[in-house]
């Protein structure tokens, strides 16, 4: 939904004792080619790796393996060593036709009773020419599994058809028989790169949010409520039990849950900070505790998100605020001892 998206993570020093729990761990020996952490740096081959990263979740909609391959030729001459793309493209059946007309890349068609996967040339097979042809220039890829936006089949569509219309867009985090959905493609995706060193990690969702952008959020996620940081835990635990090597990051937004909300003047009325506040649902200083969040990421969009920044009685400009949301996860990192870097793309 967003044309500009800037991406910023931060690398985790995990914290080992989880008690009684039998959670799965990152494994500390990862096979050669594989980023891992070592403290507060993101570690390849034993050395820290720092990298320039882009951020194309079109690449895989290219139609032509050439296009995928001077993409990511452009990439490589240009530096860039990491990708963020999409792992995610599901329609419905009655959107089938055209795709196989305009040859639509796409993984995922819903038969009015469940989403039945296509594994075939217009369909996975696409992502693995990316995934390979990435290893080739030398680029790792983040790959994110689905979509908060309704759109390239996000998760709206998993709550209107396996929930049922009138559902909050919150029951995606849920509602048992939509995480069942949600893991079963997840399982495909990481069953079928578990072993390639092409894959930098694993994002759970594109920017998930309790609300989206076709459906509000219900009662059970608000403030406080913990919806996010539960399905995050159980995703993340889910996904390290089918691959102990890959790092797995949220994919989210970084928005804060603060005791103490930021707030700001908008045309002399004293206005309660959204991204800090907790009603987008994340609370970032605490997912990135959790034991199987490798690292964080977080997004700025000032302007979309902020109508009023440069509005004359605000007290605050782009970038002010920009400057200020990258220190504070700088902040949040060092306050539990991890590190942060930035992808802009
Ligand atoms: C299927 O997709 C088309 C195109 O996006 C949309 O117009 C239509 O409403 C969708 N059908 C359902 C049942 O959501
Ligand atoms: C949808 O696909 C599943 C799995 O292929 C199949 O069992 C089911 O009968 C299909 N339903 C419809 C309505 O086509
Ligand atoms: C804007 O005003 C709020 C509330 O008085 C204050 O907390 C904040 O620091 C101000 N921001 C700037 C950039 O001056
Ligand atoms: C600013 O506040 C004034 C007075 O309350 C109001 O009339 C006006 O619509 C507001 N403008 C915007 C853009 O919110």
């Amino acid at each position: 939904m967003w044309s500009l998206l800037v991406i910023c993570v931060v690398n985790a020093l995990l914290i080992l004792n989880t008690g009684a729990l039998k959670i799965p761990r990152r494994s500390t020996k990862v096979p050669p080619g594989f980023v891992t952490t070592r403290g507060r740096e993101f570690e390849l081959e034993g050395k820290p790796f720092a990298f320039v990263g882009a951020n194309s979740y079109w690449l895989p909609l290219l139609l032509t393996e050439d296009d995928v391959e001077r993409t990511f030729k452009t990439m490589q001459e240009a530096g860039v060593k990491v990708l963020r793309t999409w792992g995610f493209n599901a329609i419905n059946a009655t959107e089938l036709t055209s795709a196989l007309d305009s040859g639509l890349t796409y993984y995922q068609v819903w038969n009015s009773s469940q989403w039945v996967l296509n594994d075939g040339p217009q369909g996975l097979q696409r992502l693995d020419h990316v995934i390979s042809t990435a290893g080739k220039h030398d680029i790792k890829v983040i790959l994110a599994f689905t979509n908060n936006w309704v759109g390239y089949g996000g998760s709206d569509l998993y709550v209107q058809w396996i929930a049922g219309a009138g559902q909050p867009h919150d029951v995606f985090f849920t509602d048992p028989r939509i995480i069942a959905s949600y893991q079963s493609y997840v399982k495909t995706l990481v069953e079928r790169y578990k072993d390639s060193p092409n894959i930098f990690a694993w994002e759970l969702m594109n920017e998930a949010r309790c609300l989206s952008d076709t459906l509000p959020a219900g009662p059970n996620c608000v403030p406080g409520s913990n919806t996010l940081k539960t399905w995050y835990q159980q995703q993340s635990d889910f996904v390290r039990s089918l691959d102990p090597n890959h790092l797995i990051t949220t994919g989210g937004e970084g928005h804060f849950y603060w005791k103490k909300p930021l707030e700001y003047w908008y045309n002399h009325t004293l206005v309660s900070d959204y991204n800090y506040n907790g009603q987008a649902g994340e609370d970032f200083d605490h997912d990135m505790l959790l034991p199987n969040i490798d690292f964080g990421t977080y997004h700025l969009y000032p302007q979309s998100w902020y109508s009023e920044l440069d509005f004359p009685g605000s007290n605050w400009t782009v970038e002010n605020w920009g400057l200020q949301w990258i220190d504070e996860h700088i902040q949040a990192a060092n306050n539990i001892r991890k590190k942060h870097l930035c992808e802009l793309g």
